[in-house]
């Protein structure tokens, strides 16, 4: 990480949870008793036992919910061992699928022919699953992986739209024990080629493409960029859907069709025990230095973690019918479209599409049709449906829903208020739940039938998480003071480790911080406060990643990719505050001398970031300058650059600029 600047960084207002937002909320919400009155906890007390319970014994605590909550072909023998941090291993000795967990378990039981799986189209197609027949997609899928070479162990990397058999490649990897690897359909060509040769991809999952906001948009052909002329030599094979039907080249010997090879299999394929610790995916992400790392995920761990988050928060009952609106190329999507769901036996609704001009009510169009009960979304759609008025979420009947939820970046009151009252028609909690994806799921939320809300907090950790709020030396900072968000204790669902380079991962998330006392904590970038209450209010990274409608971009990568233009010469890239996207990207750039800088090269190297990372991490504002603030060291000075692209006044000191007239050129 680079360093970091925590006070100043707290002090620079983030849209939403600013400090005098906080300090003046007082709102309060209190569980509505349907929920509260037949939810298993259904009580704070309970949450606060179930607390006190893991705290005075954590091994016992997850070892039950352990054996409880999952299916084990053997037994594991230790709950967690912990004698060389940051390396954690949980329930060593104990063999257990999660494909098995999400499926196969569900058969002997009535929910058999129970939706497991709805998926509307951004067409309008719309397609349904029973366990019994998501079962027997998956071991089709798991046996035709096999014919096509693919071993237990194999990383498969999925570059897909958001149809069926994203989530079915998924658990079908899992069938056979071959990692997974999802690269976010909306990245380059550059990017998944970086992300299929740090995990030596032997298999991609693909589509022709798939439909997003009235477009096809193509994926093959990204692949292909990615992987011809043997750029990727690992990769031996690409199956592909059919979804477009767009003319695309298929490589003879190389790609074949999901639907030939798919169909010409067996619909049985037993599940593989796996040790807990056996590898389940490696999911990229940014961080404030270098390249995306692959966050490590493991069996046993990330199945219960994925499970009893999704059973606590979202209070799941037989009849729901829930919808997350994350695609699968993000945590969010693994853990609460896919894994979470299925673990539990609920119906989980997927949607390839999104609200778009020619249709603003998309989302609640698909409440009202599905009856879906439960809903998770991001504060960035929250906020642009908000500017959008009422009148469209009003023309929907949208009485089925009964629990609303958030997640990705800060939600400020007033979304949140918005979202309870318009979309939750005032009776159903919200749950602003945060985590990343290194936590492997949600860390600190309201427990629905427990937690009383506040606008615009996350509320309390999770039983069993320590998390905490600390100055660079460990020690927990007073009530409402500005510190790092850490937690203290291992937890099942916590990553495993940075692909290929443990080093990073000690030293980015475990040795950032130096606590006096010498024990490891584990901290990945949020600034946050605890009131008096002890409620968290996240203020945001307070490292070099920003948070791009909900998207999480590292501006090194964004400043890697405008350098490798041939006329920049340096570059650096911050973020500020946006009223709709949370943050936006703001570029300062020197250009190669003799370079004319103009409207045509701002097109150009906006071009040139989307086609090098893809659309998400496209500036919204490039600007010029002879030289970029420095100290006298050479480090760039981010925080003008800050305050700069916000339009605020240059606060604190400047006196280690190098070069002061640099401060009055870029004002001008
Ligand atoms: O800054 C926090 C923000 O999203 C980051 C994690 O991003 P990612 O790994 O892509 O996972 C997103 C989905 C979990 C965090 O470091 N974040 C996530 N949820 C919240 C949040 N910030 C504030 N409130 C949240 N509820």
């Amino acid at each position: 990480m680079r360093s970091i600047d925590l006070l100043d960084l707290l002090m620079t207002s983030k849209p939403g949870n600013s400090i005098e937002s906080i300090l003046q909320e007082e709102r309060s919400f209190s569980p509505p008793s349907e929920i509260a009155d037949s939810s298993s906890i259904g009580d704070l007390k309970i949450y606060q036992e179930m607390v006190a319970e893991a705290k005075s014994d954590p091994k016992a605590f997850w070892g039950k919910a352990a054996l409880s909550e999952l299916h084990w072909f053997e037994p594991f023998n230790n709950v967690l061992d912990w004698s060389n941090p940051p390396f954690a291993r949980w329930f060593d000795g104990g063999k257990t699928n999660i494909s098995f967990n999400c499926l196969d378990r569900h058969l002997s039981t009535s929910r058999a022919d129970k939706d497991a799986l709805v998926w509307e189209g951004e067409p309008g197609d719309v397609r349904r699953f029973t366990y019994r027949e998501l079962h027997r997609e998956v071991c089709r899928t798991a046996n035709a992986l096999k014919a096509i070479g693919v071993r237990k162990g194999d990383m498969v990397a999925l570059y897909m739209p958001m149809v069926p058999e994203a989530a079915i490649a998924m658990l079908a990897c899992a069938r056979i024990g071959a990692p997974h690897s999802v690269v976010f359909g909306g990245f380059s060509a550059e990017a998944l080629r970086d992300r299929l040769i740090d995990g030596e991809a032997k298999a991609v999952i693909t589509a022709d493409g798939g439909f997003r906001k009235d477009k096809a948009v193509p994926l093959k052909t990204a692949v292909d960029a990615a992987i011809n002329n043997g750029a990727c030599p690992s990769v031996e094979s690409v199956l592909v859907v059919q979804r477009t039907k767009d003319p695309i080249d298929m490589q003879p010997g190389r790609d074949m069709w999901w639907h030939e090879v798919v169909s010409a299999q067996e619909d049985e394929c037993l599940a593989e025990p796996m040790e807990s610790e056996d590898r389940l995916f490696v999911l990229y992400t940014s961080g404030s230095t270098g390249k995306p790392k692959g966050v490590v995920h493991t069996t046993a761990g990330y199945n219960l973690w994925a499970h009893l988050t999704f059973k606590w928060i979202f209070d799941i009952r037989e009849e729901d019918v829930y919808w997350c609106t994350a695609d699968v190329g993000w945590i969010t999507g693994h853990s609460y479209i896919v894994y979470g769901p299925l673990s539990n036996g609920a119906t989980t609704v997927m949607y390839e599409g999104a609200p778009r001009p020619s249709n603003p009510g998309a989302f609640w169009e698909l409440i009202q049709k599905h009856r879906i009960t439960i809903f998770y979304t991001a504060p960035t759609a929250i906020r642009a449906f908000m500017k959008g008025g009422r009148s469209v979420p009003d023309t929907y009947d949208m009485s089925s829903l009964r629990l609303l939820g958030t997640v990705g970046e800060p939600i400020n009151p007033e979304a949140w208020m918005w979202y309870r009252e318009v979309i939750g028609g005032n009776r159903c909690p919200v749950v602003d739940t945060w985590w990343q994806t290194e936590t492997g799921g949600v860390m600190i939320s309201p427990l629905p039938g427990a937690t009383p809300t506040k606008p615009g907090s996350a509320t309390l950790p999770l039983p069993g998480i320590e998390a905490d709020v600390v100055d660079s030396l460990g020690q927990s900072v007073k009530v409402n003071e500005g510190g790092y968000l850490v937690v203290r204790e291992p937890w099942p669902g916590m990553m495993r480790t940075v692909h290929g380079d443990s080093k990073r991962f000690r030293e980015s998330y475990w040795e950032y911080l130096k606590p006096i006392d010498g024990k490891n904590i584990y901290f990945a970038g949020d600034g946050a406060r605890k009131d008096k209450d002890g409620y968290f209010w996240i203020m945001g990274r307070v490292d070099d990643v920003i948070n791009v409608s909900g998207h999480r971009l590292g501006t090194m990568e964004i400043e890697s990719a405008l350098v490798s233009h041939q006329v920049v010469s340096e570059a650096a890239v911050v973020g500020r505050p946006d009223d709709l996207k949370g943050e936006g990207i703001v570029a300062f750039v020197t250009l190669e001398s003799g370079t004319q800088f103009d409207d045509q090269l701002i097109n150009e190297l906006r071009a040139h970031v989307a086609s090098e990372i893809g659309p998400i991490a496209r500036p919204d504002e490039i600007r010029f300058s002879d030289a970029l603030p420095k100290t006298r060291s050479g480090k760039i000075m981010r925080r003008i650059l800050r305050a700069l692209a916000s339009g605020e006044e240059v606060a604190g000191d400047t006196s280690t600029l190098e070069d002061r007239s640099v401060l009055d050129k870029l004002r001008s």
